[in-house]
């Protein structure tokens, strides 16, 4: 589904430095590692792309050519196929050239995804922009961004997405307090889908988290978020966190940008941010694939009666 709101920027940070995939991310993005055939980052663009995000804007770090060469055409290897007539190698690789207009920015140093998002401040300007971290992989047969979209452009301010995780979990998110909203049901019996916010924090120690509702990695930003990214002081690790700025946001008037709501996402996230995490992404993904599911499933079911 294209979104009908007046939206059309995102802003994707990549400038990690993927440490946790080391040595395979030592001259390579961590954003480029395959999951099944496609570089994560790429799954990221189309899903920005499909909400009507054509206005990319990349926050790189060190290594960025092999990302801008990924959504670059490569005319001599599209000449080759298309003589070849291998359509469906042709149609692959020009799919991530044809996802929008992409434009890079480096980040300098790694202050933080606060810090990586203020590096958008002059392309993005004073409109309202997406932001979607690399990490989390939201499957395209499940709606979300298009529902953080209108609901931004309906409530004003500042929309985040969250999901519920085990307890056990929530220390590695921003968790969010909306005041045991996220219980309440509506006329028609379901919790609410879209909570207002009422305070944020990030990566909290168990017994500290507010609630279970966990941000994930999406984001429609009011571009008041910039002047208050300028003033974040360094939080946890040191770094400056998108999550303190937004909780600033949160309590600030509607005629400052203030306002922070959050959508409850109730679909299939896969991580990709650590290497089991990661793992599991792949398997998943392959595992519902037409091409490869039937052969996939048949031999994990071997392998687990061996395990
Ligand atoms: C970032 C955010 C955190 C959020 C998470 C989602 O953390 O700071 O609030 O919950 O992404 O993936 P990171 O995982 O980059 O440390």
């Amino acid at each position: 589904m294209s979104s009908t709101t007046s939206t059309r920027k995102a802003v994707i940070p990549a400038a990690g430095l993927g440490t946790r995939f080391l040595p395979a991310t030592k001259a390579m993005p961590k954003e480029m590692l395959p999951v099944v055939d496609e570089p994560a980052i790429q799954y990221v663009v189309a899903e920005a792309a499909k909400a009507g995000l054509d206005d990319i804007l990349m926050i790189t770090g060190r290594n960025k050519r092999s990302l801008e060469n990924h959504f670059d055409r490569v005319p001599d290897l599209e000449a080759t196929l298309e003589a070849k007539g291998d359509t469906d190698k042709l149609n692959a690789v020009r799919q991530a050239t044809e996802l929008g207009d992409l434009h890079y920015i480096r980040q300098g140093e790694a202050k933080g995804l606060g810090h990586a998002v203020l590096c958008a401040k002059r392309h993005v300007g004073e409109e309202p922009f997406a932001v979607l971290l690399g990490d989390d992989l939201i499957d395209e047969r499940d709606e979300l961004l298009s529902t953080m979209l209108e609901t931004q452009e309906r409530l004003g301010g500042s929309v985040i997405a969250v999901m519920e995780v085990p307890q056990e979990k929530i220390s590695a998110y921003g968790v969010i307090d909306a005041n045991g909203q996220d219980k309440v049901t509506g006329e028609d019996g379901k919790p609410a889908d879209v909570v207002p916010v009422h305070a944020l924090v990030e990566k909290p120690p168990v017994e500290e988290a507010p609630s279970n509702l966990a941000i994930i990695g999406r984001y429609v930003l009011h571009p008041a978020i910039f002047a208050e990214l300028e003033q974040t002081k360094p939080g946890r690790g040191n770094e400056i966190q998108l999550t303190d700025a937004l909780q600033a946001m949160a309590s600030k008037p509607a005629e400052d940008g203030g306002g922070v709501h959050a959508v409850i996402f109730r679909g299939r996230r896969y991580d990709t941010g650590d290497k089991l995490s990661y793992i599991k992404a792949v398997v998943t993904l392959a595992a519902d694939r037409e091409d490869l599911g039937p052969d996939l499933r048949e031999w994990l079911k071997e392998f687990v009666g061996q395990i």
